[in-house]
């Protein structure tokens, strides 16, 4: 049975069916779908449109269907077109022809967008206390790395020593933006298209704001055309999941990189590795490596919603029925990866004498300017003579702390025997104590501030 056969004398095509049909997709929002109709019966009802018992009947019918969903004892049929058919074509069997009513004054437009909506309200603190989890595995190793020094790059040359700590909540706070993103959305999601109809509206005298709220939206739309073909909350969602997903890859990369024997800054634990099937000797880190790939996948979801939205005409197209898809797609991928990371995080373990034997006295080069800038002279003739303190480092092939007084003096008469004190790494750490610099202070400060944060959120 479709909903729609009446002025058809023949039947679908069974492969334009399959095409058609939206069912693999859709029947995730299975209880979505229920609820929105026990909404509507309710406010047809309030309408006038279902009498007392027939409220009654189309009330219990879809509880008994909502049932059979959440205890997965509800069986689909192959005449089930989508998730809308298939709740209708139950209903009818249960209460009979009264279930013909419970479609009065809707559409499956105004229907399914507030299923998705529905839907997406659901997931959005699932992603966020995924995410929320993570970020507390950051902080718990902030605060174990303690003293810590590694070395800090830009271009991926080594720059300047900074605390292992430092560097742990430099991810805390992109999944801080992610989550206040998430929760920034809330408000454009949790508006009502019910009762927007096909398009046009609907001609029953709903209360749309009490239908709104029976179903926990902020507010019904206000715009019938717009209601049933606006899309961008998709479009937002998709966007803050790639990228929350890109986050993910830019801190999964460095993983790759600082467990790989060159940096050999962190060993990951075997519960999070993975060998090769062919050298015994490997560990590999697959699990960082499939979120570094999952985001290019997270981009293409993405991509392909904005290409889907673009240049439709209005109002609904059923092109709009590509929107899902990605959604639950990116949804998965994101509750797939977050726990095996925040996993693989909590039991990695720090090598803190690799870290430190990959600094050298020429990432205190900054420092030895800065020496020079307090005696008074400016920065860029010091960035200068210190420039060449390294040159000569080189040179001599030693390091900028085995360079002799008189060198130094030679470059600048205002070098004295304290200098040797600029290439003690830790020194350069604590010099940096304004706000979010790495200076073990301004670091404790920082994580005190994240874990009120942290706490704060959880009441
Ligand atoms: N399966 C459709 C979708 O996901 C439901 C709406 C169908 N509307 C229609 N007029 N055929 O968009």
């Amino acid at each position: 049975m479709t909903l729609w056969g009446g002025r058809f004398t023949q039947t679908l095509n069974s492969l334009a069916w399959d095409l058609n049909s939206s069912l693999p997709v859709d029947q995730r929002m299975a209880v979505q779908d229920v609820d929105g109709s026990i909404a509507w019966a309710d406010a047809i009802h309030a309408a006038g449109i279902l009498s007392d018992e027939e409220h009654a009947s189309i009330s219990l019918g879809l509880a008994t269907v909502r049932k059979e969903f959440s205890s997965g004892q509800f069986s689909f049929v192959p005449s089930d077109e989508d998730i809308h058919t298939a709740v209708e074509r139950r209903l009818t069997e249960l209460i009979g022809a009264t279930a013909g009513k419970l479609h009065t004054g809707r559409s499956r437009n105004d229907q399914v967008a507030t299923d998705f909506r529905l839907w997406m309200l659901g997931a959005i603190p699932a992603l966020d206390a995924a995410l929320k989890d993570l970020q507390s595995a950051l902080v718990e190793q902030a605060e174990k790395a303690g003293e810590t020094i590694m070395p800090g790059y830009t271009h991926l040359q080594r720059a300047q020593p900074i605390l292992l700590a430092h560097w742990w909540l430099s991810h805390y706070w992109p999944l801080k933006r992610d989550r206040s993103r998430l929760t920034d959305l809330i408000p454009r999601v949790s508006i009502l298209p019910l009762g927007s109809g096909a398009l046009a509206g609907t001609p029953i005298p709903v209360d749309r704001v009490a239908l709104a709220e029976s179903l926990g939206f902020a507010e019904p739309s206000q715009n019938s055309l717009d209601s049933v073909s606006d899309r961008d909350f998709a479009a937002e969602y998709l966007f803050c999941a790639t990228l929350t997903g890109i986050h993910l890859s830019k801190l999964a990369e460095q993983i790759v990189l600082y467990t790989s024997a060159e940096f050999g800054f962190f060993e990951l634990s075997d519960a999070f590795s993975t060998g090769s099937s062919l050298m015994p000797q490997k560990k590999n880190p697959d699990v960082f490596e499939l979120t570094r790939g999952k985001a290019g996948t997270l981009i293409g979801m993405l991509t392909g919603l904005l290409a889907t939205l673009k240049g439709l005409p209005s109002t609904y197209d059923k092109d709009l029925q590509e929107d899902k898809a990605p959604v639950f797609a990116a949804t998965d991928t994101l509750l797939a990866i977050l726990p095996v990371i925040t996993g693989a995080l909590r039991t990695i373990s720090a090598k803190p004498e690799r870290m430190r034997a990959a600094i050298d006295s020429t990432m205190m080069a900054t420092d030895l300017a800065d020496y020079l800038v307090n005696k008074g002279i400016p920065f860029r003739e010091t960035h200068a003579i210190a420039g060449k303190a390294v040159r000569l480092a080189g040179e001599r092939k030693v390091g900028l702390e085995q360079i002799p007084l008189e060198a130094y003096q030679a470059l600048s008469p205002a070098f004295e025997a304290n200098v040797v004190q600029v290439f003690d790494p830790l020194k350069s750490v604590e010099k940096r104590n304004a706000i979010g610099g790495t200076s073990l202070q301004s670091v404790k400060n920082q994580i005190d501030r994240v874990k009120r944060l942290l706490s704060f959120e959880k009441s």
